[in-house]
């Protein structure tokens, strides 16, 4: 079957006491617009239809960035449920498939479950509403289902005593062919408590129509929608805990499990350890056998087989550290390729370089990337020996098997196998020490007398 997807994503967001829009605020390092619009990828969804509001701007950014197929279409006023679907319909015109209607909001809605609602379609059932059992029903939506069909959904501000009574509410994702969809939604009025346009209505007007309503539950997690921010630091965590259970049935150890933060994508490999404090920024895979020491950040990188990072390392976007590299303590990299088995484990900046296989950066070596106004990259061949506390001003090369003497400038290229030094020549002054020395202390004794 297929699928277009459209997302509300129009409301302000008023209790989120930002000038973000509500949509756009990270969960995991990313948009929770993004999570809604990535929910249903296993379904490859062939269209994604935004519906922006508030902060239309930004969040048409965001969505194109995720997705640059993706549609974005504007509800200038916000009129209700209902009404933010159909400011798809342009769009959707001649979309011959099913739509299916998320919240930018709820991020958290499972492919799995999702695969349930279109199942249920397939079984017959003409308009698919997901429900969850709510532990405080509060102001949602109830399902008022008779029988084994879905009945009608009612808001809260509408609700009778007995409809409040009823636990089984509405998540607001629904599911319905393209047409139908929107030929019950032009049906829809807004003679109810708020003087919106209710999505829920459709139930109702399906039935009337003699179509068949069906429920799918999930269970409230999935459905958990995020207000304020108090409401997204739950979303995080529920996530959190989430990746950390994945990344370790996916068998990798995390030795506390709790310190560890993951972003929406981070990818580890099999027997990948993981110590105390690591975060994951967004864009990072790991191959299998890599060790993470404690308090390391990673972020838009790549860390290949066996290689050990950190402790306190950082590794920005663009950086791909080789197998069995080594990354130490204090070392920051970024648009670097460290190859296999190359070191650099002390006190280093390693930016816009490539490193050979097996070279070896002495402790606080810097890359000098900036002039100021422009980047330049260093090149540093294989088996290459850097000294300790060595500036490379790049551009510049040092060739394979070459060495630098520690402490060195390096501002022209060095030769295969070259050693190069550029430093003050040492020079010796036998006894000259206990002579200075001497000559202070008599100097201080006077001042004294
Ligand atoms: C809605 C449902 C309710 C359900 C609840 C689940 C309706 C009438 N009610 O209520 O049954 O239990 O969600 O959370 O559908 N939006 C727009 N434009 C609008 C109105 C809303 O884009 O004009 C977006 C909002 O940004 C939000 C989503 O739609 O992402 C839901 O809107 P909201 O006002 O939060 O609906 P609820 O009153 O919570
Ligand atoms: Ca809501």
């Amino acid at each position: 079957m297929t699928l277009a997807l459209i997302i509300l994503a129009a409301g302000k967001g008023t209790r989120m006491r930002s000038d973000l829009p509500k949509v756009l605020h990270p969960i995991a390092g990313a948009p929770m617009l993004v999570h809604a619009m990535m929910a249903a990828d296993p379904l490859a969804p062939a269209r994604r239809v935004v519906v922006a509001g508030h902060g239309a701007a930004r969040v048409r950014a965001a969505a194109l960035a995720q997705d640059p197929a993706a549609e974005v279409v504007l509800q200038t006023v916000q009129n209700g449920t209902a009404h933010a679907v159909d400011q798809a319909r342009d769009t959707l015109a001649d979309f011959d498939g099913d739509a299916v209607v998320l919240y930018g909001d709820t991020p958290f809605v499972s492919a799995q479950t999702l695969g349930r609602i279109a199942a249920a379609r397939a079984d017959g059932a003409d308009v698919v509403v997901l429900g969850f059992q709510a532990a405080d029903p509060g102001r949602y939506g109830r399902l008022v289902v008779e029988g084994d069909a879905l009945a009608r959904i009612v808001e809260a501000k509408d609700a009778t005593k007995d409809e409040l009574a009823i636990t089984l509410c509405n998540s607001g994702v629904v599911c319905a062919d393209r047409a139908v969809l929107f030929d019950l939604i032009a049906q829809v009025g807004n003679d109810n408590a708020s003087g919106e346009y209710y999505l829920t209505d459709i139930v109702g007007l399906a039935n009337d129509a003699g179509l068949r309503c069906a429920v799918v539950e999930c269970a409230e997690a999935e459905t958990l929608g995020v207000n304020s921010r108090v409401d997204l630091a739950a979303a995080e965590a529920q996530f959190q805990t989430r990746a950390r259970v994945a990344a370790m049935e996916n068998g990798a150890t995390l030795v506390a499990p709790e310190t560890v933060h993951f972003a929406h994508d981070t990818r580890l490999g099999r027997d990948v350890m993981v110590e105390p404090n690591v975060v994951f920024g967004p864009g990072v895979v790991v191959s299998d056998g890599v060790t993470l020491r404690a308090f390391s950040h990673l972020e838009g990188c790549t860390v290949e087989t066996g290689a050990v990072v950190g402790p306190y390392a950082r590794l920005r976007p663009g950086s791909q550290i080789g197998a069995g590299a080594r990354i130490g303590n204090f070392v920051e990299t970024k648009q670097a390729e460290i190859a296999a088995g190359a070191k650099v484990n002390h006190l280093s900046y390693i930016g816009d370089a490539t490193v050979g296989a097996a070279a070896n950066i002495g402790a606080g070596t810097i890359t000098c990337n900036y002039d100021g106004v422009m980047k330049h990259r260093t090149e540093i061949g294989e088996n290459a020996f850097i000294g300790s506390n060595s500036a490379l001003v790049a551009p510049v090369t040092v060739g394979a098997g070459a060495s630098v003497g520690a402490g060195s400038v390096i501002t022209r290229n060095v030769p295969d196998d070259a050693l190069a030094v550029s430093r003050a020549e040492q020079q010796i002054k036998p006894g000259l020490a206990k002579r200075l020395r001497a000559r202070l202390l008599a100097l201080k004794a006077q001042r004294k007398a």
